[in-house]
């Protein structure tokens, strides 16, 4: 690492606490880090240690992005990366509903075969692929006030979930449970109630028509931001009087979760530099612009789509006027900018200085 890169501060105390903290919340429930979230390999060896499952979109995810008529990649291992840290197969669940082949052969050659879908065509891909594999059904059931809703791309109604079942049962497919997602930034405990209320009743189905499930996935959504201990104690409050009232019938039964969010928001901190700063005298008064080394299309790349406003800390105070400011990324495209939804008083400061 060179100086002037950017750096993550992970802090490892912080993971205990959040693990300690949802098995106090949430003892049935075993959380499967969901590993796109951040695969951090201090965060992931950890949760490793502490015996979390893991939730995997990819075997390998490779990020490309067009810039200057070039394409710059990152990659992030995903199953692959998982299985060389030491994790067993069974303690990794392939949560992508529509999986590339290549990526499907790669998880069943190596044992992952626990895997979630939600429509035909991919139970046509699976059957072709791995008729014994252990499917999942995700269903749609998105808490309408989620951060991040992501039902719009994945998950069936509950009728088409029924229709899925009977299908994979036509097909002679190994149905082992429901999983749904209720959006990233959830604060409702109701939205985990509806989800599982309509989980249970794909559960009755079937039973109905021969299956006999032995687990159920609540997803991820669980608040990750420092402070937001009370919320999570309500919610998973939540879902342990559902577990109990609508899933006691079912002997047996393995719960999980796919927490993201939860593990990686609070615990890490990334520290940019300023790399470079011009002043400017404009109509409205002085301005400065500060040019950082990370930006938009390295660990920003969520922020516009997801109008998140990362909160900077500036680590070298000073005394003396504030300016309004704007924040750029290292790279030339003008698209590489902080702060679009700063309010003014986040974006004052007084003459940073370089480093
Ligand atoms: C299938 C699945 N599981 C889990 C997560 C993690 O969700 P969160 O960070 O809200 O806990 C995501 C996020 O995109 C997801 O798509």
């Amino acid at each position: 690492m060179n100086i002037d890169d950017s750096f993550y501060v992970v802090d490892l105390g912080r993971v205990l606490e959040l693990h300690r903290d949802w098995v106090t919340a949430l003892p049935t429930v075993t959380p499967f880090y969901a590993v796109k979230c951040n695969n951090d390999p201090a965060l992931l060896k950890t949760l490793a240690a502490l015996g979390t499952g893991f939730d995997c979109a990819s075997k390998v995810l490779y990020y490309k992005f067009l810039f200057c008529f070039t394409f710059s990649q990152t990659k992030q291992a995903e199953i692959k990366g998982m299985l060389d840290l030491g994790v067993t197969p069974s303690r990794i669940i392939y949560a992508n509903p529509c999986k590339k082949l290549s990526h499907l052969k790669y998880a069943v050659e190596m044992g992952v075969e626990t895997m979630t879908f939600d429509c035909d065509s991919e139970l046509l891909k699976i059957q072709e692929e791995c008729s014994s594999a252990r499917l999942v059904l995700r269903i749609r059931a998105d808490d309408p006030e989620a951060q991040w809703k992501l039902g719009i791309k994945f998950g069936c109604t509950v009728p088409e979930g029924k229709h899925l079942l009977s299908t994979a049962k036509n097909l002679g497919l190994n149905i082992i449970g429901v999983c749904f997602h209720v959006g990233s930034g959830s604060l409702s405990p109701r939205a985990y109630e509806l989800a599982l209320k309509m989980s249970a009743e794909l559960f009755e189905y079937g039973y109905k028509i021969g299956y006999q499930f032995s687990l159920l996935d609540i997803g991820g959504g669980f608040p990750g931001d420092k402070g937001s201990k009370e919320v999570f104690q309500r919610v998973a409050s939540a879902i342990n009087s559902s577990l109990d009232s609508l899933f006691s019938s079912f002997p047996g039964l393995t719960v999980i979760a796919e927490p993201g969010f939860y593990f990686a928001c609070s615990t890490h901190q990334i520290a940019v530099s300023v790399i470079s700063k011009k002043s400017c005298d404009t109509k409205e008064g002085r301005k400065f612009m500060y040019y950082l080394n990370d930006g938009f299309y390295s660990a920003f790349r969520w922020i516009s789509s997801y109008e998140v406003t990362p909160t900077p800390i500036v680590i070298t105070e000073s005394s003396g006027p504030l300016y309004p400011s704007i924040l750029w990324g290292p790279t030339c495209d003008a698209l590489d900018k902080f702060g679009r939804q700063y309010p003014p008083s986040r974006t004052k400061y007084r003459g940073l200085g370089l480093l």
